[in-house]
């Protein structure tokens, strides 16, 4: 339904802006026409689109959309030149002028297919919403998988790992599944895991928060900040392994999971107070 509207609409806004112009393709002639993807930008759509673009791009651009040997990565967050729906689909549809990237024969709704998995690398979780029952992922959160015990959100839950109050809109999707089920090349400043001893023979573990010549702050797992200085250490032990786990999706059921990831892709703490989006909003 949806999509035979936007199919139609586009085909109206094509005749209307591009035939006074007598061009078979004219690549900014359709650029004030607003035209979206009209797959929209769903889970099935983007898997699809980026098997389409491993199969068919990544003898220039790189695998996954990152650099390849002859073409620039598609993902990342740096400013792109071609950011809307549009803009991208005229690129792959239509190539580059007076570049290496060429026109694609593939049919239409594979192109739109591409432009969301394209988009999807750049955005948000929060603004390509995962799959699966946000508030049976609520559960996992609290209950299930205790993730609440190191992490906060709202301000409720514990201060081992970062907030996650607006994770939502700070990682792409695949980054959220990453962090769920792949261990960090490198521990993030701040969640070093330690043990102190100290001179007067106490042990405390936790995690090192700041650490300077004459001092050092540690988290402990007992969720207190200390300071040490460097007269009170004997020793120090640092951890190589975050505290984080990373076998989630061992841990879980799929569906367990699959709720899990669509209830971290709705928290969007920070766009709520930015654009006074209420609860349903982002429920949706
Ligand atoms: C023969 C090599 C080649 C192939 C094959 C190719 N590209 Fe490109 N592509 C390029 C080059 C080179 C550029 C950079 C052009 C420029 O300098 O503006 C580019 C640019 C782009 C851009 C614009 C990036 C931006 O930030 O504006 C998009 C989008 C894109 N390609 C998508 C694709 C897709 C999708 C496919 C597969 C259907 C594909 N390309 C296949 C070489 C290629
Ligand atoms: C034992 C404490 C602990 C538990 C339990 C835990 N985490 Fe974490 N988590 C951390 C720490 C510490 C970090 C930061 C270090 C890192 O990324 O390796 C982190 C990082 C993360 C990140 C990355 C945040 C970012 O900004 O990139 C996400 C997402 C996350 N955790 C989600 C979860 C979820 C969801 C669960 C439950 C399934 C969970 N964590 C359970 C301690 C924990």
């Amino acid at each position: 339904m949806m999509k035979a509207f936007f199919m139609r609409t586009g085909f109206f806004f094509t005749v209307l802006f591009l035939s006074p112009l007598l061009l078979p393709a004219q690549p900014r002639g359709a650029r004030n026409s607003g035209a979206a993807n009209p797959l929209g930008l769903t889970e099935p759509v983007i898997a699809e689109g980026r098997q389409l673009y491993n199969r068919s791009c990544t003898m220039c651009h790189g695998i996954d959309g990152e650099l390849g040997d002859r073409a620039p990565a598609l993902k990342g967050t740096r400013r792109f030149v071609r950011s809307s729906d549009e803009d991208l689909y005229d690129a792959i549809k239509n190539g580059i002028k007076g570049t290496l990237m060429p026109a694609s024969p593939l049919p239409e709704n594979d192109v739109w297919k591409i432009v969301a998995y394209i988009r999807s690398m750049r955005a948000s979780a929060f603004d390509a919403p995962l799959e699966g029952d946000p508030e049976k992922g609520r559960a996992v959160f609290w209950e299930q998988a205790g993730c609440g015990d190191c992490h906060m959100i709202q301000g409720r839950g514990g201060l081992l790992g970062p907030d996650l109050s607006s994770v939502g809109v700070q990682r792409t999707s695949p980054a959220l599944r990453e962090a769920l089920t792949k261990p960090r090349p490198h521990i993030p400043p701040g969640y070093r895991p330690a043990k102190v001893f100290t001179a007067a023979g106490e042990m405390v573990e936790g995690m090192i928060k700041n650490e300077h010549n004459f001092s050092l702050q540690m988290l402990s797992r007992d969720g207190r900040l200390r300071l040490f200085t460097a007269e009170e250490i004997r020793r120090i032990e640092y951890g190589e392994r975050s505290l984080m786990p990373t076998d989630w999706e061992q841990r879980l059921t799929p569906e367990q999971f699959k709720n899990l990831l669509a209830f971290l892709s709705r928290q969007a703490a920070a766009r709520v107070k930015e654009q006074g989006l209420v609860e349903e909003d982002l429920a949706r």
